[in-house]
């Protein structure tokens, strides 16, 4: 994981490079640090501390540092805890770096270059990296440039990083491989950051780098080498992205107000997929799709956190809409069974990010089988968009909170709209079940607005489940996966424990946990498990369980007994596909009220990160 950012330019490299890293701060937040090179002395000087952005520029404040030339970088610790020694940049003779990924093979590279007479300040794999550059420079003699790239042939692993050489040269040096890494250009400068928000402020013109890339930095450009040193042609884009959609917009954190543009985010990602006219699915890649979708025996989604929530619902959605067998995996587990997989199978990530490793990893496992493959994602031009032989794109605009809310309800849409494409391939019979749940789509955001507007009532549970050790939510059928993503998120962000249960497995064990002090939200849809999952609530009721109900008002009429009716809040009738979506909402804004009354860091909860970039 861990955000990276380099400037060579006009301004003050240290002022652009405290801007990006609070853009890259999702990525991680328990250290992190600035190298420039010092107008006055020419020296690289390096101030680095535990704690967040915020520290560090409280730490910078008095010290008038200027330079032009510098990189940065804000860590999620994997080797070695978060320490000011630790913390990025690593120096080694004239060079610094800033690394996002892993050095696999560090301890055997770390000892190697122990017995060359080199000793270590920090317990980072990093720290081999530069020190193998210099080790290049110094004992063969290669340029700059060349002693790098010696030195990553030398890495297994993933990395984007950025060296900084402390030379007459006056340029920074960029490379990619299975990390995210771009570069940016503007009348002031060049610039080099993990992702594009980073450099919004700055340009929107953006150079994608692929793996194997290497750059060269100069204040007028980007040179893009192999390792090898052979010229590769990249070119300037620009990219279409809205610095102000990154902006908390007078709400008091960015999770809150990305619970209230839902509405938003769905509208956006339905209207430019979804015909208001005659209901057709318009999706890229629209000729591909339908040639795989008519061919295709099996799907298998894959996905990490929130993003698996959603695969788990696009199985429910898929198999009973469209007949078709599918398997979910969660990512990081998918490639270390063995399914089976072959030229018939579709296999779709779900990643908001597009930069999940264990989900890129496992699409590029599928893919060696001679798989399909689609992704779902919401960060345009991300890795697994390259990796994939087609996308969908969530249109939830930038996700600054690390707890996801309104990439999940796009994913759910998305996953929705391609369920309609499938079945406008794979049945004839297109009128009645094909545009009630097309139309259905379509008032979804009228409906979202509804529901963030009955989720006011939601207050009155916060103060019983913020005292709570610990709560346990309960689903049935398309809801079990929201019971899962309800508590995932009030552990994610209050640190309060919480489980999601299927709830007819209630009885097989967790009933034991059962008593006054337990808060159970069980979630009641219609139809036919309506009626079991009430017995199911009855179950909890009877043995003391403090439950809090959300429920479909259309069986209100049925009613609960008049001591639970008070803890029961009425949720808009939808298509069963989409209530998913309308109970999802509840219970993220129900998560974000108590991590409030806790006092917890919403945004940036500890030990999280948004963007989860190692395996
Ligand atoms: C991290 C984030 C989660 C997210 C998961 C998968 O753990 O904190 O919010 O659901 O990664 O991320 P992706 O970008 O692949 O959806």
């Amino acid at each position: 994981m861990c955000g990276i950012i380099g400037y060579i330019g006009s301004r003050n490299a240290v002022d652009v490079l405290i801007e990006g890293l609070k853009r890259l701060e999702y990525r991680g937040y328990d250290s992190a640090g600035i190298a420039i090179i010092d107008n006055e002395t020419g020296d690289v000087v390096r101030i680095r501390s535990v704690g967040k952005i915020k520290t560090l520029s409280e730490k910078l404040i008095g010290m008038n540092l200027s330079g032009n030339i510098g990189i940065g970088h804000t860590r999620w610790a994997t080797h070695g805890p978060p320490t000011e020694e630790n913390a990025h940049p690593h120096t080694s003779g004239p060079f610094t770096v800033v690394h996002n990924g892993i050095v696999e093979n560090y301890a055997e590279l770390k000892e190697w270059l122990i017995n060359q007479g080199y000793s270590f300040e920090s317990e980072t794999d990093t720290e081999v990296l530069v020190k193998l550059a210099e080790y290049y420079s110094k004992n063969e003699l290669l340029d700059e440039r060349q002693a790098i790239m010696k030195a990553l042939k030398d890495v297994k692993g993933s990395y984007a990083a950025v060296f900084l050489a402390k030379s007459d040269s006056r340029k920074l040096y960029g490379c990619k491989h299975e990390s995210p890494l771009v570069a940016g250009i503007s009348d002031d400068g060049v610039y080099v950051a993990s992702d594009v928000p980073a450099l919004l402020p700055f340009t929107r013109k953006i150079m994608y780098l692929e793996d194997g890339d290497f750059i060269e930095l100069t204040p007028d450009g980007v040179q893009v080498f192999d390792l090898n040193g052979n010229a590769v042609q990249r070119r300037f884009e620009v990219v279409d992205m809205n610095p102000v959609a990154a902006e908390k917009g007078g709400f008091r954190h960015f999770m809150q107000k990305e619970i209230y543009e839902q509405p938003r985010a769905l509208s956006d990602t339905i209207k430019p997929y979804l015909s208001m006219e005659n209901y057709k699915v318009f999706l890229p890649n629209a000729a591909y799709l339908s040639d795989v979708i008519s061919a295709i025996t099996k799907i298998f989604f894959i996905a990490c956190g929130t993003s698996f929530h959603a695969a788990m619902v696009g199985k429910y959605v898929f198999e009973s809409f469209l007949n078709i067998p599918v398997e979910v995996d969660l990512a990081s587990e998918f490639r270390y069974r063995v399914p089976v997989i072959d030229d018939k199978s579709l296999v779709i990530a779900i990643s908001q990010s597009g930069e999940t490793a264990d989900t890129k990893s496992a699409l590029s496992f599928a893919k060696s089988f001679g798989a399909h493959t689609c992704s779902i994602v919401n960060v345009v031009g991300s890795s697994l968009t390259r990796l994939s032989d087609a996308v969908v794109y969530t249109h939830a605009g930038p996700e600054i909170g690390v707890a996801s809310t309104k990439a999940f309800v796009t994913q759910l849409a998305a996953l929705i709209l391609l369920g309609l494409f499938s079945y406008g391939i794979l049945k004839d019979d297109k009128e009645d079940v094909y545009s009630y749940l097309a139309e259905s789509l379509l008032q979804l955001p009228s409906v979202c607005e509804e529901v963030l507007r009955r989720s006011d009532s939601l207050r009155n549970w916060v103060h019983e489940i913020s005292v709570a050790k610990s709560c346990l939510y309960l689903g049935r059928n398309i809801l079990y996966p929201i019971a899962l993503e309800g508590a995932l998120k009030l552990k994610e962000i209050s640190y309060i424990h919480a489980e999601g249960y299927a709830a007819g497995e209630m009885k097989h064990g967790p009933i034991a946990l059962i008593d006054e002090s337990m808060p159970v939200i069980c979630l009641v849809q219609r139809g036919i498990l309506a009626e079991k999952m009430r017995s199911n609530i009855e179950e909890v009721v009877a043995r003391g369980g403090n439950v809090f109900v959300l429920a479909d008002e259309a069986i209100k009429d049925s009613g609960f007994s008049e001591s639970l009716a008070k803890k029961v809040i009425w949720l808009p009738s939808v298509h069963e596909f989409l209530s998913p979506i309308v109970f999802a909402i509840p219970l993220q804004l129900l998560a974000y009220y108590v991590a409030v009354e806790r006092g917890t860091d919403v945004d940036q909860p500890r030990n999280l990160a948004k963007s989860v970039t190692v395996e």
